[in-house]
């Protein structure tokens, strides 16, 4: 899994779809991060169509959302994503969060489907580390992948410690925290200090910790500029400064905050 990609949450027409693909595949970024709940998975299908780009070199996440795991609709809904993404396999499959009484048979359907060939890898977002273990506990096998909100003003070291004990690559979304740590001074002055901005030390911050970042942007400035995170090094000592920021700060909705979620 590329250790930088791009999130396309709330991408809702193909003209900033369209710009938005662009720009990343322009500026290096190969992973794109998707789910049937964001709507826009044929936006994304059609722009990676007409990019030009050989499959092979594309990697591809969406994710099932939870009505379709209360159905027990696993396979049709993964089938639904891949018709609308246009593609005929997929690289990343991912759990968009976990459902009481159901994640259980839907990691079971996705390890089928991974038998199948259709995805290569299958993950989970917003799991813990005890329902990590009961997935392993029910099936014998761990996700590929957790995605969870993970930033400096949100520190997650304790779970992608358990994650990365069990081969379990931890993907950070709201790498950015949605704007909340850009102003922040100890953030600023790293910035000059290595001639970037605050947001490309989150995110090197993060992708120098192994953890992948999936920062969104409709801007082409903006999208390169989360891009260009791989031509400097923070010291050990301002990671763990960077760390200190810590508040433990959501900025991500959950699915509770959503009507009509469940
Ligand atoms: N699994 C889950 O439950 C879950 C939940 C939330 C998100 N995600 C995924 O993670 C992705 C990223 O998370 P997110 O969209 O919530 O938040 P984010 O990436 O932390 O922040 C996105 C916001 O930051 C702005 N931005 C981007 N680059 C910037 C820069 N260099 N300087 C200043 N502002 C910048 C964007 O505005 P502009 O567009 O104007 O640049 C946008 O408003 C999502 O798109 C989605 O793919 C997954």
């Amino acid at each position: 899994m590329p250790l930088l990609g791009l999130g396309l949450f709330k991408i809702s027409d193909s003209q900033t779809m369209n710009t938005a693909v662009r720009s990343a595949l322009d500026s290096g970024l190969r992973l794109f991060d998707t789910a049937s709940a964001y709507g826009n998975e044929e936006l994304l299908g059609d722009a990676l169509a007409s990019s030009g780009v050989p499959r092979g070199e594309l990697f591809v996440t969406t994710k099932i959302w939870n009505n379709a795991q209360r159905l027990g609709d696993t396979a049709g809904a993964f089938h639904r994503s891949l018709k609308r993404l246009r593609l005929e396999y997929l690289d990343l499959y991912l759990i968009h969060w976990p459902i009481a009484g159901c994640s259980v048979r839907t990691w079971e359907e996705m390890i089928r489907l991974k038998e199948s060939g259709l995805v290569r890898s299958i993950g989970v977002s917003n799991f813990d580390s005890a329902q990590l273990e009961m997935l392993h506990q029910e099936t014998g096998v761990f996700p590929d992948v957790n995605q969870i909100e993970y930033h400096p003003l949100w520190d997650r070291k304790s779970l992608a410690d358990y994650c990365r004990s069990r081969g379990i690559a931890v993907q950070a979304y709201a790498p950015l925290a949605r704007g909340a740590y850009l102003n922040r001074l100890p953030l600023e002055h790293l910035a000059k200090k290595y001639d970037k901005t605050p947001a490309q030390i989150g995110l090197r911050y993060l992708v120098q910790m192994d953890i992948s970042a999936i920062p969104r942007s409709e801007c082409p400035d903006r999208i390169a500029e989360n891009a260009a995170i791989f031509d400097f090094e923070l010291t050990g000592a301002e990671i763990e400064m960077i760390r200190g920021l810590n508040e433990h700060l959501r900025v991500a909705s959950i699915p509770e905050d959503i009507a009509g979620s469940f």
